[in-house]
């Protein structure tokens, strides 16, 4: 976690991964949590990720978590795949790198 300049409140960075219908709920939860900042977005569709980036007013975006755990520095993810698609980025999140 990072401080503020401002203000000594921590700052928790988070990725969301998977850029669907229930991520959108989730970016609103989370934005509207203070000291939580939505750092960055994972999603395999790239015209989805871009859209999602933009309606968020998210800076970094990536198509996947391995590419997300190498360019941006993030406490949290909120993995938002498909059911059967939770364990991949849920496991190389906690790893720090592509897990199988
Ligand atoms: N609690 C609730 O009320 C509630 C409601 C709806 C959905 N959900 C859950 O939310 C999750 C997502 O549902 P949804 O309706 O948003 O699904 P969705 O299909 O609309 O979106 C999933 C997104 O994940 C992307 N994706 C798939 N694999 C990926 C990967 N490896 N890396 C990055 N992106 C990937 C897909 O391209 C897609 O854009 C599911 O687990 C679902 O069960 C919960």
């Amino acid at each position: 976690m990072r401080k503020t300049a401002r203000k000594s409140r921590p700052v928790v960075r988070l990725a969301i991964v998977g850029a669907g219908g229930m991520a959108n709920t989730h970016a609103k939860a989370f934005q509207a949590i203070p000291g939580c900042e939505l750092a960055a977005v994972v999603e395999i569709a790239p015209a989805r990720r871009e859209t999602f980036a933009k309606t968020h007013g998210i800076s970094a975006a990536f198509a996947g978590v391995t590419e997300l755990l190498k360019s941006a520095p993030v406490d949290a993810v909120s993995v938002v795949t498909p059911d059967a698609y939770h364990m991949r980025p849920s496991r190389s999140s906690a790893c720090g790198q592509a897990c199988t």
